[in-house]
């Protein structure tokens, strides 16, 4: 794994994250011991020991993925891609019974075909398990072990992915709504509105309750992780099962029991049902879920953090989408004094129609959709 030039011998690790959760992202490397932290577009990058890397993936709220790089260099053509990764001693990463895949991004007018190229990757590490010890590791789509190839014009990056699957997947969801929003996305939406994790908290429009499980797991100091079982650096020759344990252990020992009131609403009683499905599942006992129209409602908590994604259906138009957000904001002004609200959108023409003047726009991306998550001080 690369060293840093003044790192002390400590790894690199480079954080994949989405755009516009970049400082939230590096304020938590930071905190959990990053050292040298440095921002890029979707990326935090930093230097630190393998506890570092294993603490990075149990407790990271807004990271997508953890990769640790291997080797880099020019590569002109498909050839020197192989070549590049025949340099790698294969069988010190990880075993000839582990399974694998290669995860490729390109951008790059020299190779046309990413499929063949990460073939070509593949086949080299194929071909050299097969020379020593004449059997080869099986490729899989859920791998033990996900090795990420970063192409850019003639430059190649080979790096291991310590998370495996998405980071996204925290594995408490029991059942998902129609439009969940992305576990990642609504820990980060949650930390850019600087909610102070003790005041009472909302989801109006919670749907499978998302941003409540997220705020419940942030007010307990639950790691975000804590119920899934299973990274890619578990199956690397490297991974030490008593350091693993002792970062679990030890993220584990800042659990809190209670929390102050945080709030799920949504008008369907069905998509209701799975949040509070989801919350069982998920021993998150002090989420209180109510069914009701927002339009009905008046909290009767103290003023807290109200955070909603109201729908962007496609067969809304936007007519009815510029009517319903109006209606969002002239029920925020007759009943809402006091809160703090945030709406994250792609409706980028009906969120002007709230009507209120916002403290905060914040550029964001929910996959494809240019979003916009943007904050109203409702004093
Ligand atoms: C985009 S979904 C929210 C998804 C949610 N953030 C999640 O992660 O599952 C929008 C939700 O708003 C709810 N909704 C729409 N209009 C509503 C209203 N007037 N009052 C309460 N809920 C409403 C819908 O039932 C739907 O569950």
């Amino acid at each position: 794994m690369r060293k840093g030039p003044n790192s002390g011998g400590d790894d690199l690790y480079v954080i994949k994250t989405f755009q516009g959760l970049e400082d939230v992202l590096a304020e938590e490397v930071q905190l959990l011991g990053g050292k040298n932290v440095r921002k890029g577009n979707r990326v935090v990058t930093c230097f630190g020991d393998q506890a570092l890397g294993y603490r990075l993936n149990y407790e990271l709220r807004t990271g997508l993925s953890v990769l640790t790089p291997l080797k880099s260099g020019r590569t002109p053509n498909e050839h020197a891609v192989y070549d590049l990764f025949r340099s790698i001693q294969w069988d010190r990463v990880f075993r000839i019974n582990k399974t694998f895949l290669i995860d490729m991004v390109c951008y790059s007018d020299r190779f046309r075909n990413t499929h063949f190229l990460a073939l070509k990757c593949k086949d080299a590490i194929v071909d050299q398990f097969r020379e020593k010890y004449g059997r080869r590791p099986s490729i899989s789509k859920c791998p033990d072990v996900k090795i990420n190839v970063f192409i850019k014009d003639a430059d190649c990056k080979i790096s291991l992915d310590l998370s495996g699957a998405s980071l996204f997947k925290r594995d408490y969801r029991y059942t998902r709504g129609i439009a969940p929003i992305n576990e990642v996305l609504a820990a980060g939406l949650i930390k850019l509105a600087g909610w102070d994790e003790v005041s009472p908290f909302v989801d109006p429009m919670c749907g499978s309750g998302t941003f409540v499980m997220e705020a419940a797991m942030m007010a307990r100091r639950q790691p975000a992780q804590f119920y899934r079982k299973n990274f890619s650096l578990m199956h690397l020759n490297n991974f030490s099962q008593n350091l693993w344990e002792k970062v679990v252990d030890e993220a584990n020992s800042r659990i809190q029991d209670q929390h102050n009131s945080i709030i799920g609403r949504d008008r369907d009683p069905e998509v209701l049902k799975k949040a509070e499905m989801n919350a069982v599942r998920a021993m998150q006992k002090g989420i209180r879920f109510e069914q009701g129209d927002f339009f009905n409602w008046q909290p009767d908590d103290p003023p807290g953090v109200m955070i909603m994604n109201p729908p962007y259906d496609q067969r809304i138009d936007l007519e009815d989408a510029i009517a319903f957000y109006k209606d969002i904001g002239d029920h925020f002004k007759q009943h809402c004094k006091g809160w703090k609200a945030w709406i994250i959108s792609s409706h980028l023409k009906a969120l002007k129609r709230v009507g209120l003047k916002p403290i905060r726009r914040i550029p964001v991306h929910n996959g494809p959709l240019d979003c916009r998550l943007v904050g109203f001080d409702l004093y």
